[in-house]
């Protein structure tokens, strides 16, 4: 069992835990930064309040004292020490995101397909998506990531990786984790959930990208383990009964839009949906049996329930098996 990380925070504690490789020098530009930015803060506003008490007019009809107009030493160097100090944060910046776009021909290679709304992970040789990641600690790891739809962008601000994912295009991301930090797990195995039901433990991944209504669901955790943990294969833990499977699947592709306790999300819930009676945009009356729930699924645009707008992406074989459908509507049988 591994407790949630709370060290390894930067020297003020206002960044999040420093997790990765990158962790270090990107916090230490950032820093700089601040620095600079408020030396000459303070300096302009110290000369700014200095010159308005020093050099005020004492007396309504005082002439001016002097109309300097040019001082060549003065605006050589305030334009040379800044000049200097912004090349040393581009040179700086500029190697830092080389570093990032260039991962080690050893990284283990992930593949990530971002969708509204939700992230389908593939750990190394798996066929199957996973919920979260998991990564071996001290090892680099790659992810090349694609789009179903829109622009979203993977952010695990602990590992400071941020890349935006883009649709039509293969982007890349690596970083090496340097700290344990898996999933906190209770007696029977199984993630552990706060008060608010986030998970325990593990790293929060984001998507930084704004794209629409399940924006804010399409948060995972990077859990970091060992490597014998990992050679264990930990996110491979499909449930072996079809109703659970069907769970699994719903969490990881529906969960951002049809909720099971009846209420009103960005589609229909899920509650006493199979058999359900009601009326499509077009007029037409429908029934929610299988082969609907199955259309349902592989073309969404085939017919919307009324009151609905028609924003469901398609879920084809490849995203989604018939095996793993046929296991979501054992799944929704039980909902009632
Ligand atoms: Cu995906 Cu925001």
């Amino acid at each position: 069992m591994v407790q949630p990380v709370i060290a390894f925070q930067d020297p003020l504690g206002q960044l999040p835990p420093q997790a990765s490789t990158f962790a270090g020098d990107v916090d230490e530009l950032f820093y700089f930064l601040v620095w600079v930015s408020l030396a000459s803060f303070g300096l302009i506003l110290a000369l700014l309040v200095y010159s308005s008490i020093a050099h005020r007019r004492k007396t309504p009809d005082q002439p001016a004292l002097s109309n300097t107009t040019h001082n060549t030493t003065l605006e050589v160097v305030w334009t040379l020490i800044p000049t200097v100090v912004v090349m040393l944060a581009f040179a700086w910046g500029l190697k830092g995101n080389l570093d990032q776009q260039v991962a080690p021909a050893d990284a283990l290679q992930y593949r990530v397909e971002a969708f509204k709304w939700g992230w389908n992970f593939y750990h190394p040789g798996a066929t199957t998506a996973s919920e979260h990641i998991y990564v071996p600690v001290d090892k680099p790891v790659k992810f090349t990531m694609t789009s179903r739809d829109v622009l979203h962008s993977f952010y695990v601000p602990a590992m400071r990786a941020k890349r935006d994912v883009v649709p039509g295009v293969k982007q890349i991301v690596w970083f090496q984790p340097t700290v344990e930090n898996g999933p906190l797990l209770d007696a029977a195995g199984q993630p552990q959930t706060d008060a608010f039901g986030n998970l325990i433990g593990g790293f929060d991944l984001f998507c930084s990208e704004y794209c629409g209504d399940g924006h804010s669901v399409m948060h995972r955790k990077v859990y970091v383990v060992s490597q014998e943990q990992f050679d264990e294969k930990p996110w491979d833990l499909l449930p072996e009964d079809p109703v659970g499977r069907g769970e699994f699947y719903y969490k990881l592709n529906c969960v951002a839009c049809h909720s099971v306790d009846g209420s009103r999300l960005v589609g229909p819930s899920f509650l006493g949906l199979v058999g359900r009676e009601g009326r499509h945009t077009d007029g037409n009356a429908y029934t929610a049996d299988e082969a609907y729930i199955r259309e349902s699924i592989r073309k969404p645009m085939a017919k919307v329930v009324e009151g609905y707008a028609p924003v469901m992406p398609e879920f084809t074989e490849a995203q989604l098996s018939d095996e793993a459908v046929g296991d979501i509507l054992e799944w929704l049988k039980t909902l009632k």
